[in-house]
């Protein structure tokens, strides 16, 4: 059977709370931070649910000897925020994930062409061939940021099925070149909206994420 693009959408009333705060105009800078905090708390903490690798192992108790599961602190994961507003996923991301190693992508949009321009790349030339990525970008909108980031890693040898996407809105039109060019990889996203608009915004979406995360 042919491979398919995987989209979740946790049925999570934190997820649906914290997206709430997040799309409404009248949420202020520093609560529309926590609210993309907690949204990368929550979908990382659902996107890692089986896909974490673990080892089991015996461990003693007080009481008596007893099997134990642990992370596998063998098998690198790589979080990767798109720059400005995949910052405030990264600190959601990072409570659950406190090991991770942290690579750097900044991303700015052409605001007439709305082509993506890469101004920073921390990432390295190559990655351990049993590497988990997990990419942090808030606004999956005309895919123009999100391919350019997967075109970085899959350059560096990164198979799609070792990288996860965590997104706030995941609009149509990224998901449909997602789904095109890689279509083994998996998104979890607070949900789906259906429009982009002339100038690149998600509708009803919640705005400029970068702006309203530090108030500019
Ligand atoms: N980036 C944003 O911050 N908002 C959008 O609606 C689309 C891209």
């Amino acid at each position: 059977m042919a491979l398919q693009l995987r989209v979740y959408v946790p049925p999570h009333p934190l997820v649906q709370h914290w997206l709430g705060v997040a799309r409404d105009a009248n949420t202020p800078s520093s609560l529309f931070r926590s609210a993309i905090t907690e949204l990368g708390r929550w979908l990382t903490y659902e996107a890692i649910r089986d896909w974490l690798p673990v080892l089991e192992t015996t461990i003693q108790t007080p009481l008596a000897q007893c099997l134990a599961t642990f992370v596998n602190p063998q098998v690198p994961i790589v979080v990767i925020p798109i720059l400005r507003a995949g910052l405030g996923l990264l600190e959601g991301a990072q409570t659950v994930l406190p090991l991770a190693s942290i690579y750097h992508l900044g991303m700015v949009r052409n605001e007439e062409t709305l082509e993506a321009n890469c101004y920073l790349n921390k990432l390295p030339s190559e990655f351990d061939q049993n590497v988990r990525v997990l990419i942090c970008d808030p606004m999956l909108a005309t895919g123009g940021t999100i391919m350019q980031a997967m075109a970085e890693l899959t350059q560096r040898g990164v198979d799609p099925t070792a990288i996860r996407i965590i997104s706030v809105i995941a609009a149509k039109p990224a998901l449909k070149k997602l789904g095109t060019a890689y279509p083994s990889l998996t998104i979890y996203t607070a949900t789906i909206d259906e429009i982009v608009n002339d100038v690149g915004y998600i509708v009803p979406g919640l705005g400029d994420a970068g702006d309203r995360m530090f108030g500019t």
